[in-house]
């Protein structure tokens, strides 16, 4: 379901269904495409292998997260609204570029989300931060439980940048954007470590196509397992920031 746009941009692709309608709509038949952009890079691929092994240490695991994360974000803000600013320099005056108000505002998805703040403000220091608390419910992984919520009630005009390490089936992704879009959202990237073709598919065919979304990405992997882990993954990515292994 990948069609490949440049080296690195990708389109994922649902087929239409037969007897499909008008192109819309959230369960609706042809939606379209949307736009996947997977960092293909030597300096990601070893960040990411060093952060796959299970004998990677939390705290080297935490710094490789935050490289990573500044490593996309440089892909992902690739169309952040900016102004002219005027400016002097020692020798010259000159018209510089500046980000633009309403400031970006960067969403980590509790509790892993978390761990890719720091490169991330790190990189939009000027980016307000909100806060979504969504888990999947064991009992039925695609469903999405929401458990907290720090974010301003009018997103109007706003970049938002969904942070999340794992794309695993997509329930949260696809919950965290309708969540934003509805309250204004002007658009969504959403920024993950690891990607599975499952999860795509799913925040493929799921997210509203009127909302302007795309996904950036360190890999796509091979598959999810019946626990719903990417595989081969780096399994449970909370836990290895925490030290809960
Ligand atoms: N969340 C994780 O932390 N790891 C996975 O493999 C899938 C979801």
């Amino acid at each position: 379901c990948f069609s490949k746009v440049s080296s690195h941009i990708f389109k994922v692709e649902t087929p239409p269904r037969r007897n499909a309608g008008s192109p819309k709509g959230r369960n609706g038949a042809n939606l379209g495409s949307m736009e996947l952009h997977v960092l293909n890079h030597p300096l990601v691929e070893h960040k990411l292998t060093v952060l796959r092994d299970k004998n990677t240490p939390s705290s080297t695991f935490r710094e490789l997260i935050s490289e990573l994360v500044m490593l996309e974000a440089y892909e992902a803000t690739r169309n952040l609204d900016v102004v002219d600013k005027p400016i002097e320099t020692p020798v010259a005056p000159m018209i510089g570029k500046h980000i633009a108000e309403p400031r970006p505002i960067i969403v980590p998805v509790l509790r892993a989300g978390l761990g890719m703040l720091d490169g991330m403000t790190r990189m939009i220091p000027s980016a307000e931060v909100g806060f979504l608390g969504m888990k999947r419910d064991e009992d039925n992984p695609t469903k999405q439980i929401t458990y907290a919520n720090r974010l301003p009630d009018d997103l109007t005009g706003r970049q938002c940048f969904l942070i999340d390490p794992m794309l695993a089936t997509g329930g949260t992704l696809v919950a965290a954007t309708h969540y934003l879009a509805e309250r204004g959202a002007k658009d969504v990237t959403a920024i993950n470590i690891i990607a599975a073709p499952e999860g795509l598919k799913f925040v493929q065919e799921q997210i509203d196509p009127s909302i302007d979304f795309k996904v950036v990405v360190c890999a796509v992997d091979e598959k999810l397992n019946d626990k719903a882990y990417i595989v081969p993954g780096l399994g449970d990515a909370g836990d290895r920031l925490y030290g809960v292994v």
